[in-house]
């Protein structure tokens, strides 16, 4: 690199949680494709990546939990942050900064001085307004959006609300955020996505709602220069984004290093919240936008939304527990597509696991190191080569099931090699052309590991060390399940 020139940077976020609801496999997955991201960019690109993640705690329903469980919502925020960062271990999710919103120190001066610029910007006004508003979605609701009188997320009625608010002038950023996605400013994947926000900008959008009164909300952070009004926790929330990094602080050095945002990932539910409410508040402040905006599926299973009542609910620990963090890793980046919704049942895990882990790569490791330790004299001589090019481009464009695909299909090739050329047989009457074909069946597996370190860390890092060491493995990398 020139002296003088800046290091690439790149900074990844997940949405924050509601710490009301039990850890579950969506939570799981936006953090692993975010931290399969993160691990590219850190280790295979070598850039400086800050990656964040945290939890959303200024909610009605986080306080109604909290007070249920007879508990004051500070600890009951904190002790649940800490559930979410084991989850993260179990996972192998490396995050480099876990933000809370309750976090006075932390995220509360930014969330203050990102209101202040909006409102300095005239963008604020004060309205009475009466409207149903869902707790389940933090978000007012219009009749036609409701199913015989609640609300299709939640499945619960909306309550009437009649209140005086601060309004944020989001209408008159319609046409500029239509640019701004057209042209690709704002980069939102996949494509689908990017067409229906951009239907629903070109509908008009309406002025949102951006504080409530205090006496109908227990906890938040009060409205700069009127107290008795307390910031809507999306405008709260979304503010996390730049909080983490310090804007508002007097440590912002991350924030002059990170921000914009390289990759805003989440599901596709909360989608019109990041691709119009974020960015106008944003334009409204004269901060810069975020690139990109990746929107994955939700995961049901067996066709349906996992819920308690219909037992078909899995849990990411019990998971990790019994087979391992990388083969959970590795169905949620294979076998769920990327941009669609995803179907996760017992019965496709397994069946995956055993052809793909314990069989497709777990016995191409065995099989290519037995023959590495028994016939080769030494480790072999990895020269320094470039990555494939194709695997960069997949993972550039965020397209997480390709890179999968391009990889299983290296480990089919080598297995094919062992079958048709038979090393194991050659070695005994030409030693050494036996010899070529197994050491280029271990540089082989090697890209394989190379290729696998941001997705499979563990697994990776182990294959490394069998071929530094030249010595099969003592124990499969992945036992079959029956
Ligand atoms: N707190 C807001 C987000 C604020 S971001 C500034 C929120 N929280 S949430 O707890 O409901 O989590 C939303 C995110 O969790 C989804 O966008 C998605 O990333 C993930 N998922 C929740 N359920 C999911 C599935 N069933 N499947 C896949 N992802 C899911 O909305």
């Amino acid at each position: 690199m020139n002296p003088g020139m800046k290091k690439k940077s790149f900074y990844i976020t997940t949405p924050i949680y509601y710490p009301n609801a039990s850890l579950h496999m969506g939570h799981a997955y936006t953090n692993v494709l975010a931290d399969i991201l993160a691990r590219y960019h850190r280790s295979i690109k070598g850039e400086t990546t800050f990656f964040l993640s945290g939890t959303d705690d200024h909610s009605i329903q986080v306080a109604k939990v909290a007070e249920k469980a007879g508990r004051n919502p500070k600890d009951f925020v904190l002790e649940k942050g800490k559930e979410f960062k084991n989850l993260y271990s179990k996972l192998g999710v490396e995050v480099d900064e876990f933000i809370q919103t309750s976090d006075q120190e932390k995220h509360w001066p930014g969330a203050v001085l990102l209101w202040k610029k909006i409102a300095k910007n005239n963008d604020f006004e004060k309205r009475k307004y009466s409207g149903l508003y869902c707790i389940g979605c933090e978000a007012f609701k219009k009749e036609v959006e409701l199913v015989d009188g609640n609300c299709p997320l939640h499945g619960f009625a909306p309550e009437f609300v009649e209140e005086e608010n601060y309004f944020f002038k989001l209408s008159k950023y319609s046409n500029i955020l239509r640019q701004k996605i057209e042209s690709g400013e704002i980069n939102i994947v996949p494509e689908t996505r990017k067409k229906e926000i951009l239907s629903f900008i070109t509908m008009g959008l309406e002025d949102v709602s951006f504080s409530r009164p205090k006496k109908s909300i227990s906890w938040g952070i009060p409205v700069p220069n009127d107290p008795g009004q307390v910031m809507y926790v999306w405008c709260d929330a979304l503010t996390n984004y730049i909080s983490a990094l310090g804007y508002g602080r007097a440590d912002d050095e991350n924030f002059k290093k990170f921000w914009p945002a390289d990759v805003h990932i989440m599901g596709k539910d909360i989608l019109r919240f990041h691709a119009a409410i974020w960015p106008a508040m944003l334009i409204s402040a004269g901060l810069p936008l975020p690139k990109n905006i990746l929107v994955h599926g939700m995961i049901n299973s067996g066709g349906r939304k996992m819920s308690k009542t219909l037992g078909n609910v899995i849990n990411p620990l019990d998971i990790v527990k019994e087979y391992g963090t990388d083969a959970l890793r590795y169905f949620l980046a294979r076998e769920i597509s990327t941009f669609e919704d995803g179907d996760f049942t017992m019965e496709r895990f397994k069946d995956a696991y055993n052809a793909n882990l314990a069989n497709g790569l777990g016995n191409l490791v065995s099989r290519v190191m037995t023959m590495a330790e028994t016939h080769l004299t030494e480790p072999i001589k990895i020269p320094e080569i470039p990555i494939w090019l194709e695997y960069l481009d997949f993972l550039n464009n965020f397209e997480i099931n390709k890179t999968m695909e391009l990889i299983w299909k290296e480990i089919s090739a080598l297995d094919l090699i062992i079958q048709t050329e038979l090393p194991f047989k050659l070695v005994k009457t030409d030693l050494q052309a036996g010899r070529k074909i197994i050491s280029d069946l271990v540089f082989s597996l090697h890209t394989v590991a190379r290729m696998l370190a941001p997705i499979l860390p563990e697994t990776s890092e182990k294959i490394l060390k069998l071929i530094q060491e030249n010595k099969k493995p003592e124990n499969p990398l992945f036992l079959r399940k029956d």
